[in-house]
């Protein structure tokens, strides 16, 4: 049952140095094998003990559900950390030498590290088990006065290193301690934009005190983050109790994901929204902005989740006009007794919206462009039943662009004209939320690129707002109704927001980058993609180069979570992260050449590139 943060034989610390490895005391969990005393976890204790008494470096944790440690080598000016999650079992590991501000890899094995400060890490969890207690105590009582007896030293030490070593290898084990480690003994990096962010300063110290991770190297303090339970978000924020949903609009209440995680930030904004309800200024207007692939959207259907309401997306482009804000016009689709399965394609047509080009691409089921570029030839069979293993991406979209001609053209010679007149009104679905009191989602209001635009949209931000459509009819703003404008600060487009525009939202949620782990796991969760440990290296350098990005002010690209999700997708593909990272990060990133090799040079090969020769 031998687990890779276990290294047997090598030396043991003092007072241990020359003694027995073995004991014949053992751990309650132990399988009746006899113990053995282990460099790692010796280390550790004494670490700990000497931070306790204040005779010696290191320190323990914890950030909200993680526990975190340094442990001061002998060699000078290096410092071990590691961030343990006892949840997940994940540990992070880096060594971080003082001097020259680097960062390098942290592997447990005869010849590498022996895992004391992951230990360390693991100490809030280990005191949790009475036997380890009781003899934590005992030992430290011994190291204090010095050892005076050696072997009730070793005694008390055996149990210690046997405790440790059961629970955290037997998985059946009744006070298991989960710890996953690879067997190579590479721990998950400790990524050094999130060290910089200061993501892993401590909430709470337990043992000594924090040299480098409560340092706060950029200024920003982390916040921790507390656990909040669907349960007790989803529906929790009813603004019109009164209010009975139909059956359509029950259906465009988003369902929360379960691997959503839920953030204060949510909370914030339903809680605004539900206590300013029924005042003369109601919050109903907010903005969230924030880099691409922060969440905004996903927090928006959090919001609708919250409040109840059905969620809709409205979409603005450089070429907006104020029109397009209300609706437009499209082929009016009465249908009934087309046959052939026509009438169900206008059902689904219409309530898609209309006679858009997206809504035929959904109504046959098309495959996503992205997912014709990656993988053509499946496209093509998917599309027309048969194989073709050389199609090309062009071949595919002149398929679809045949199919869903031909379905226009069915459907159009199927509708019959009304009065003479075959063409209707559509409400947008802005207008559509407006109206009946739902929670929209306006994303990227900063790229149009007409002023005047913009001006026609304040008017439906106003609380009384109404606006009257070319047939005649005129839409009063629902109380319940809830606009919610997102925009990438970074967007390459982004104009400065209209003051006037601004004016109008109760609330500006800036939403922040998640954290180094949590990017990570959703494009983990996204992708398929599971190998952890290149993941956290990937994650690193897409917010390292980022964060250059934003400070040299590049801005005819981007680098963020998109970039990082289809880094991930294409390293399935090619089996090779360092390549993919050209076609995905580093090109989307900027289109000067120079820089590009920069990006290169400073946050792929330092993080990639050492790995492959090491
Ligand atoms: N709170 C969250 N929990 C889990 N995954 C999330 C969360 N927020 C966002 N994601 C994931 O991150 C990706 C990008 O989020 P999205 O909301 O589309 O970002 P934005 O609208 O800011 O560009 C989404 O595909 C989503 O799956
Ligand atoms: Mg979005």
């Amino acid at each position: 049952m031998a687990h890779s943060l276990f290294v047997f034989g090598r030396s043991l610390p003092e007072p241990f140095a020359g003694s027995k490895t073995t004991s014949q005391k053992k751990s309650q969990y132990s399988n009746g094998t006899q113990a053995t005393l282990t460099s790692g976890p010796l280390k550790a204790l004494n670490a700990i003990c000497a931070s306790l008494t204040g005779t010696g470096e290191g320190a323990v944790g914890k950030i909200d559900h993680r526990c975190v440690a340094e442990y001061k080598s002998s060699v000078d000016d290096e410092y071990h950390l590691a961030v343990y999650d006892p949840g997940r079992g994940s540990v992070m590991a880096a060594v971080y030498d003082m001097n020259h501000g680097t960062v390098s890899k942290y592997t447990v094995s005869k010849t590498a590290r022996d895992g004391a400060v992951v230990l360390m890490a693991m100490f809030p969890v280990l005191m949790e088990d009475q036997e380890f207690k009781d003899e934590f105590d005992r030992y430290k009582t011994e190291h204090d006065a010095g050892f005076p007896d050696i072997d009730k030293a070793h005694d008390i030490a055996a149990v210690l290193c046997d405790n440790i070593y059961r629970r955290v290898s037997d998985p059946a084990c009744a006070a298991h301690v989960k710890a996953d480690i690879k067997s190579s003994g590479n721990l998950l990096p400790v990524p050094r934009t999130s060290l910089d962010a200061g993501e892993f300063q401590p909430t709470i110290v337990t043992v000594g005190s924090f040299q480098i991770l409560s340092q706060n190297m950029s200024g920003t303090a982390k916040k921790s983050s507390v656990v909040i339970k669907h349960a007790d978000f989803i529906g929790k924020y009813p603004i019109n109790g009164s209010r009975q949903l139909s059956l359509a609009e029950k259906k465009l209440v988003p369902e929360l994901p379960v691997w959503h995680i839920l953030t204060k930030d949510e909370q914030y904004v339903c809680e605004h929204i539900l206590k300013s309800t029924g005042k003369p200024t109601q919050i109903r207007n907010i903005m969230m902005r924030g880099e691409a692939g922060c969440g905004k959207t996903s927090m928006a259907m959090a919001v609708a989740a919250g409040v109840g309401l059905p969620y809709v997306l409205y979409t603005c482009s450089s070429g907006t006009e104020t029109f397009d804000l209300s609706g437009g016009i499209m082929p009016e689709l009465i249908g009934g007794g087309a046959g052939d399965g026509l009438d169900a394609d206008i059902a689904k047509l219409q309530s898609l919206g209309g006679l858009t080009y997206n809504n035929i691409a959904k109504l046959l089921q098309f495959p996503d462009i992205d997912d014709i570029e990656y993988d053509p030839a499946s496209s093509y069979q998917l599309m027309t039943g048969t194989g073709k293993p050389d199609a090309t991406p062009q071949e595919c979209v002149m398929i679809m662009l045949e199919k869903a001609m031909s379905k226009v053209q069915q459907i159009t010679k199927a509708t019959e004209p009304k009065d003479g007149q075959s063409f209707t009104y559509y409400e947008s679905n802005l207008l559509l939320a407006i109206e009946n009191g739902w929670c929209i989602e306006v994303q990227e209001p900063t790229v149009i690129a007409q002023p005047g635009v913009l001006t026609g949209l304040n008017s439906l931000l106003e609380q009384n707002g109404s606006i009257s459509l070319p047939n005649g009819k005129t839409i009063r703003r629902h109380p319940d109704c809830i606009i919610i404008c997102t925009t990438n600060v970074d967007y390459a487009g982004c104009r400065n927001l209209n003051q006037s525009f601004l004016d109008r939202f109760g609330l500006v949620i800036d939403v922040k980058r998640p954290s180094a782990e949590v990017m990570a796991d959703r494009a983990k969760i996204l992708t398929g993609y599971d190998d952890e440990y290149t993941m956290m290296q990937m994650v690193d350098i897409v917010n390292g180069i980022s964060d250059h990005l934003h400070k040299k002010g590049i801005n005819d690209g981007t680098c963020g979570m998109r970039s990082l999700i289809d880094w991930a997708l294409s390293t399935l593909i090619t089996g090779d992260p360092y390549k993919s990272a050209f076609y995905t990060v580093i090109s989307k990133a900027t289109t000067d050449e120079r820089e590009r090799s920069s990006l290169v040079s400073s946050f792929l090969d330092p993080i990639l590139l050492a790995q492959v020769s090491a």
